[in-house]
């Protein structure tokens, strides 16, 4: 009697601009394909879906998380093979163990971005599951980039439709430099991966604003003063509060979000607590704009 069963689930809504909760779901269990469908559309419509109260091992994690897709390698970083045999999944935490980092981004603030948009190849979501979380902070931030486009002012829609924007691949969303990039100051010798500021999404057919990261972007073709001038913009519009949701973690939440049309931040929170997640990501796809979805 093993044979996945067709569960109930609930799908509750923050009440928020995005995110919901799914009910009544054991991810360590066998799915059928009707319960995955029904996730995945409350996934297109939501952007951010959280499950509580789970109790995943890496092995059911990955195997979860490639119901949505092949899964990317986790990007180098210090501990990595110490501390998790999985390629597939990157450890984000502050622990220190002899010393040393065991994963990603420490106890600082992150600031809004979309994971990797530096990359030719975005992931086209990623999935975060928290095993220690500190007493306070550490709160995860979502924004919803569809209502940011959807909300731009018409005449700003069209300065922004034929142009595209190059993403800071010198520094992680913490905003530390990475190993082996020069530390530059003008964002046109910024490096990274050049892609449309807006963004059609290959299932929705919906369009989301694709800022990235703000540090050192640059949009190609314009004065600098000018790409400074629309980025700030376009970023004090899409970081408004009303866009955004925010998870104050339990252990055993699993988040999952929608890196084409969301945006996430993380607060900073004390170095001398303790945070452990596990996160992994689905494969990426390029970035485009189909013109046919905006009315000539
Ligand atoms: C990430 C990320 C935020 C957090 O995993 O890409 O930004 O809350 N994490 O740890
Ligand atoms: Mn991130």
């Amino acid at each position: 009697m093993d044979l996945p069963s067709t569960t109930r689930i609930t799908v509750k809504p923050t009440g928020a601009s995005l995110a919901a909760d799914v009910i009544g779901i054991d991810l360590t269990q066998p799915m059928d394909e009707a319960t995955f469908k029904q996730i995945e559309d409350a996934w297109y419509q939501y952007l951010v879906l959280r499950f509580r109260d789970q109790h995943l091992d890496d092995p059911r994690f990955l195997a979860f998380a490639r119901r949505f897709g092949e899964l990317d390698k986790a990007p180098i970083h210090a501990g990595k093979d110490v501390v998790n045999p999985y390629p597939e999944i990157t450890v984000m935490s502050n622990i220190k163990v002899d010393g040393k980092a065991i994963g990603n981004l420490g106890h600082y603030e992150a600031e809004w971005h979309t994971d990797m948009s530096y990359n030719e190849l975005t992931p086209i979501g990623s999935l975060l599951y928290s095993i220690e979380v500190p007493p306070a902070g550490g709160n995860t931030g979502f924004a919803n980039m569809y209502e940011a486009y959807d909300t731009l002012p018409a005449e700003l829609k069209r300065t922004i439709v034929s142009l595209q924007c190059r993403h800071d691949s010198s520094r992680n969303s913490a905003g530390e430099l990475r190993k082996g990039f020069k530390d530059i100051s003008d964002p046109r010798e910024a490096p990274g991966a050049i892609h449309p500021l807006i963004r059609t999404h290959p299932a929705t057919r919906r369009n989301a604003l694709y800022l990235g990261r703000r540090r050192n972007a640059y949009i190609i073709g314009l004065p600098l003063d000018e790409s400074e001038d629309l980025l700030n913009k376009l970023w004090a519009h899409a970081s408004q509060e009303k866009f955004a949701w925010y998870q104050e973690w339990k252990v055993g939440d699993l988040i999952m979000w929608d890196n084409r049309c969301a945006m996430h931040r993380r607060d900073a929170f004390d170095p001398e607590s303790r945070r452990l997640m596990h996160r992994t990501q689905i494969k990426g796809d390029k970035p485009f704009f189909d013109p046919a979805t905006v009315a000539a």
